[in-house]
């Protein structure tokens, strides 16, 4: 009897996911989003922790196992309609389920894995650095997307957005910005010597943010490396001509966390709407010859009269206190919360360790 038990296969789901009209197979300790992407979807995700709710998924018939609390990310009028995270979500029955974040009809490129090596590594601020590496075959993505960058002999991938526009062609070279943190392993492993020639496997293109089409300003707010995809949106929107106003707040520490003046030169100047870049450091010595803005970038969104908030849309790009502080002034401000698009920086996903 308990032989046979203990042989018994583990149970499994069929879970149809729209809107991609696929049904996959769920294991019994799997989750939907391990399942879906297994399966090859283009599935939203980013952190894999429920922290970020990229994953946000509606569930139309069928019952789920919560593997973590859902109200540390997602609103209780949502969790009562019935969405869930797929990141922390195993099915007990069949089930059918929509995914929200692509409710508004973005188009998608399956990800894939291509081999890649790196071509340089070179410093653009204190801490960050511009890793280019080249692929053995062109790979297609948008703008605000991510990779993510497995190297030899270190155990987990890490994600980085790409930090430029994608070529219509498809892009043979990738460049990504990474940030060296105190004891990152993978961060530390490009600082640590010359790596050029090294081969590196890159999985992707992932993530939905992304510049959304519509005749209306644009407000860009970053913080570090979260630089990378608001730079690669605004170089393609600078591609297709876009003439709408953009302010964008970038916050740093002090001098030594600024783009070098090119970088930001050549963002302003290939813009062909009006553009204001304003940089807004939060510990720079108040002896310094610093003479710009003070504080954190938050503190500034309301000096922006560019424009009417209510017509806005806005972009976010940095660790999750800063779009944390941000939402709420942008959404107070009059910005509509389904104009507001951000891209947190977790452990998982383009901060890593
Ligand atoms: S909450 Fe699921 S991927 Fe972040």
């Amino acid at each position: 009897m308990l032989k046979r038990l203990f042989n018994r296969p583990a149970k499994t789901h069929q879970v149809t996911i729209e809107p991609f009209g696929a049904t996959v197979t769920v294991g019994a300790r799997e989750t939907i989003l391990q399942a879906a992407l297994k399966a090859g979807l283009a599935y939203p995700f980013e952190c894999q922790t429920g922290a970020c709710s990229t994953c946000k998924t509606q569930l139309i018939e069928g019952d789920i196992k919560p593997l973590t609390d859902f109200a540390y990310v997602l609103e209780l009028d949502e969790m009562k309609g019935g969405t869930i995270l797929a990141c922390q979500s195993l099915a007990k029955t069949d089930l059918k389920i929509r995914v929200n974040t692509l409710d508004d009809g973005l188009p998608t490129i399956a990800a894939r894995k291509f081999r890649g090596s790196v071509v340089s590594v070179s410093k653009l601020t204190r801490d960050i650095f511009d890793v280019r590496i080249a692929l053995d075959e062109s790979m297609n993505y948008y703008a605000g997307q991510y990779a993510n960058l497995s190297i030899p002999g270190i155990s987990a991938s890490r994600s980085y957005s790409f930090a430029a526009a994608p070529r219509s062609q498809g892009c043979n070279e990738l460049s990504f910005h990474i940030r060296l943190i105190p004891n990152g392993e993978v961060s530390g492993w490009f600082a640590a010597s010359d790596r050029t020639g090294e081969v590196i496997e890159v999985d992707g293109p992932y993530g939905i943010f992304r510049l959304r089409q519509a005749d209306v300003p644009i407000i860009c707010i970053a913080g570090g490396s979260g630089m990378a995809p608001i730079k690669a949106m605004l170089e393609h929107g600078s591609e297709l001509e876009l003439n709408r106003s953009v302010v964008y707040l970038y916050g740093g520490r002090t001098q030594a966390d600024l783009y070098g003046g090119a970088v930001i030169d050549t963002l302003t100047t290939a813009w062909a709407g009006p553009i204001r870049f304003l940089p807004v450091l939060s510990e720079e010595p108040e002896d310094s010859d610093w003479d710009g803005a003070r504080g954190f970038v938050s503190d500034f969104i309301k000096s922006i009269d560019e424009f009417k908030f209510a017509d806005a849309q806005a972009y976010l790009c940095g660790p999750p206190p800063m779009i944390d502080a941000a939402i709420p002034i942008l959404t107070g401000a009059g910005v509509r919360g389904r104009d507001i698009y951000f891209d947190k920086f977790t452990d998982r996903s383009h901060n890593p360790t």
